[in-house]
């Protein structure tokens, strides 16, 4: 233990004090599982925020990355590389989209977005995007992002973009006009609290896209891929995007994101518009073919649809029995979030103490993320325990 320790105190010392820690010193994971280096092991319902959806050690993964290192394991984006193709041409087939362009994380998608919808529309049109939403931590990310909490100390932000409120659909015909270029949308806000897009308010965006031709982004960094149960959560809804941004799972654990356009915004970019030295990378493009493949080709995000609704029902059971502690329960598939009555770092710990990994956002939602492999044993662990820590806090 003293050489863990001794980690923890040189990670304090040494980097910047940017994240709060959880003391748990992680050795390796298998499948569902992190283990300790003393040999403890945790259910992890985290799923390093929603990205190893296709679990630890997945052997598809890891032969797909060693192959591709046998080769090169980067190359200048001045050259083709076929496991970009190779990627893009199973990306895009399964969101039915029409390009595809590689960056490294989910922000540098979503920065992507916002160069090409001024590229389109001009930069004095106007961006919407809502309260609470999280889009990343770069300045045209968090310009669009709702969330001040992050923003405060940082501005000024990019100017010509506004924030309503989500689901309301009153303030959302008020403010979609001829002078707006875009509306960024989670269709289930991740970091916000994990809030459901509804129906109605998807059907007017529906509706004011077509009126005023603005350009739909889902932004499906934390939702895409099956986690919702169904490939993209845009797929619940009568709707279809211009532009999809996925990152989080896409690389099964190796930094990737992407930005998917349609046709009509094929385009807009030419070569010297944009660019990354490391978008795209090889490695991690292989392993995200790999991890598509997991996915799509099995239609896991199936299996995730059955054992999340079975998941959000006992839940709904455990908030019935506990009603002065659980507020609500809601979301789709394996992005699910349990609003309790007071901050919920208390049942986090708690749950760490049963040795099962889960976050907690927006103060007083338990953001709960398991792995897309995970099956009903590990849901009825989960909720046996979930129960233990209600009945005993
Ligand atoms: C919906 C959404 N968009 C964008 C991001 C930013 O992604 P990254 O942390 O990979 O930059 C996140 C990260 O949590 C997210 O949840």
């Amino acid at each position: 233990m003293n050489e863990d320790k001794s980690y923890f105190e040189r990670d304090k010392r040494l980097l910047l004090n940017t994240y709060s820690r959880i003391p748990i010193d992680i050795s390796h994971g298998e499948g569902v599982y992190l283990f300790t280096n003393r040999g403890k092991r945790y259910l992890d319902f985290f799923s390093g925020l929603a990205v190893n959806a296709v679990g630890y050690n997945n052997p598809k993964i890891k032969e797909a990355i060693s192959i591709q290192l046998g080769k090169f394991n980067h190359i200048s984006n001045y050259y083709f590389n076929s496991a970009q193709v190779d990627l893009a041409e199973l990306i895009l087939k399964f969101s039915d989209m029409a390009r595809v362009f590689f960056t490294n994380s989910g922000t540098e998608a979503v920065e992507a977005a916002i160069k090409l919808i001024r590229k389109k529309h001009g930069a004095d049109k106007e961006i919407i995007s809502f309260i609470n939403s999280f889009h990343g931590r770069t300045y045209g990310a968090l310009s669009i992002s709702g969330k001040d909490k992050y923003k405060m100390s940082f501005s000024p932000m990019l100017t010509n973009i506004k924030q309503i409120r989500f689901n309301d659909v009153e303030e959302l015909k008020n403010c979609i006009r001829e002078n707006t270029a875009a509306l960024f949308i989670e269709f289930i806000q991740g970091e916000g609290g994990v809030n459901v897009l509804s129906s109605e308010f998807a059907e007017e965006v529906k509706r004011l896209q077509l009126k005023y031709n603005i350009t739909i982004v889902a932004d499906e960094v934390q939702t895409g891929l099956g986690r919702t149960g169904k490939p993209f959560a845009f797929n619940h809804y009568n709707i279809k995007p211009d532009i999809i941004l996925i990152a989080k799972a896409l690389g099964g654990g190796l930094p990737l994101g992407a930005m998917l356009t349609s046709e009509q915004y094929s385009q807009v970019f030419t070569p010297g518009d944009h660019g990354s030295t490391f978008g795209g990378n090889p490695v991690a493009c292989a392993a995200g073919k790999a991890v598509m493949e997991e996915i799509f080709e099995v239609k896991l995000y199936e299996q995730v649809s059955e054992l999340g609704e079975y998941f959000i029902s006992e839940l709904e059971i455990l908030k019935d029995r506990y009603p002065e502690k659980i507020l609500d329960v809601r979301g789709m598939g394996f992005m699910i979030g349990i609003e309790m009555q007071n901050k919920c770092t208390k049942v986090v710990e708690g749950l760490r103490e049963k040795q099962i990994l889960v976050n907690c956002t927006n103060e007083n939602v338990l953001r709960i993320l398991p792995p897309l492999i995970s099956q009903k044993k590990d849901i009825d662990f989960f909720l046996y325990k979930f129960d233990e820590t209600l009945r005993s806090s």
